[in-house]
């Protein structure tokens, strides 16, 4: 049997990237540098990693990154304060707050205090709104949730035109899963979105075409769950102990069963992963754009 072809997110991401990076030099035509700032709360080693890794990829691409580490014990008034002053500040054009947030900052003041034009994250109620409503095929013209996004180049790059698909979402989180959700709505599929609570499962994985797995539950999806020639687009990580004593990280998937399935399948690591930090940067340059009077544009 045939195996599944493989969406390399890697190559992907830099692809991306070099046309995220190309915008930026355009725009520095015209006097003018995207600035991203990121707001990382108390000590987190694998929140640390991320912040790293988005300021290093900002430098790569030519932006401007301001990096805010705030000790733990910041209260929310002061986290609040510093979002207002990079709300006005004309060099930020994205701002991201790492999450989780410690308690007891509430996540939701937080996200409804960044300036729904520097929502590079595509979590404020504005922008959710927006993504809820967008009419079929109309353009993303606003922030939209990084990995959703990258979700969604990735499968309309290796199927072309989504039109009347089955798609099943697995997963309802507002992170992954519900935007997921809106963006193949967007592209004209039939979408089903699945939770803890959906009744047979593997049945309706059958049905799909498109599946998007994000739960977070190693090698949860089974490749007897998998249509034949389905596109499987696996968001999960999850760290699993290798036989090394280090450790390995493995998706929602059972990659080795779903691989003679399935028509397309991301690897992780190295499928959505990658994805997610070029699409950050996409953003940040679209509202970079914006700030410059410019039309989003399709990089
Ligand atoms: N590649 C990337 O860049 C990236 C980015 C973000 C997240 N992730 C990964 O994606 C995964 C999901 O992340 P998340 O933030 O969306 O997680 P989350 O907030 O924990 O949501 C998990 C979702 O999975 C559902 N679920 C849990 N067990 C299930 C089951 N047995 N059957 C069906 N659905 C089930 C939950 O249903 P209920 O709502 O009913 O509880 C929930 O909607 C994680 O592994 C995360 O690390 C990857």
């Amino acid at each position: 049997m045939a195996e599944a072809k493989l969406l390399d997110g890697k190559a992907y991401a830099l692809r991306l990237r070099e046309r995220v990076a190309k915008g930026v030099a355009e725009l520095a035509s015209t006097g003018r540098k995207p600035g991203l700032a990121t707001i990382l709360v108390g000590v987190d080693p694998a929140s640390e990693v991320y912040v790293k890794s988005k300021t290093r990829v900002a430098a790569e691409l030519g932006m401007a990154s301001f990096d805010h580490r705030l000790p733990v014990g910041t209260s929310e008034t002061e986290l609040l304060a510093l979002i207002d002053t990079l709300n006005i500040d004309p060099s930020i054009h994205g701002i991201l707050v790492q999450l989780p947030l410690p308690k007891p900052i509430d996540t939701s003041h937080v996200l409804l205090a960044i300036d729904p034009n520097k929502d590079v994250d595509g979590f404020h109620p504005i922008n959710v709104g927006r993504l809820g409503s967008v009419a079929p095929g109309a353009p993303l013209d606003f922030p939209v949730p990084c990995t959703p996004l990258g979700v969604s180049m990735l499968l309309a790059d290796a199927l072309g035109s989504l039109s009347g698909r089955n798609a099943l979402v697995i997963g309802r989180s507002n992170l992954v899963g519900r935007p997921v959700a809106q963006l193949l709505l967007r592209a004209d599929c039939t979408v089903t979105i699945a939770h803890s609570r959906t009744r047979d499962l593997a049945a309706l994985c059958r049905t799909a075409d498109i599946a998007v797995v994000a739960i977070g539950k190693p090698g949860f999806v089974r490749g007897d769950w998998i249509k034949p020639g389905a596109a499987v687009i696996d968001v999960g990580i999850n760290r699993l102990p290798a036989d090394d004593g280090k450790t390995r990280l493995v998706g929602d998937v059972a990659f080795a069963e779903a691989l003679p399935v399935a028509g397309h399948l991301t690897p992780v690591p190295g499928g959505v992963g990658p994805m997610t930090v070029a699409c950050l940067l996409y953003n940040t340059l679209q509202e970079a754009r914006r700030a410059a009077g410019l039309p989003f544009a399709a990089v």
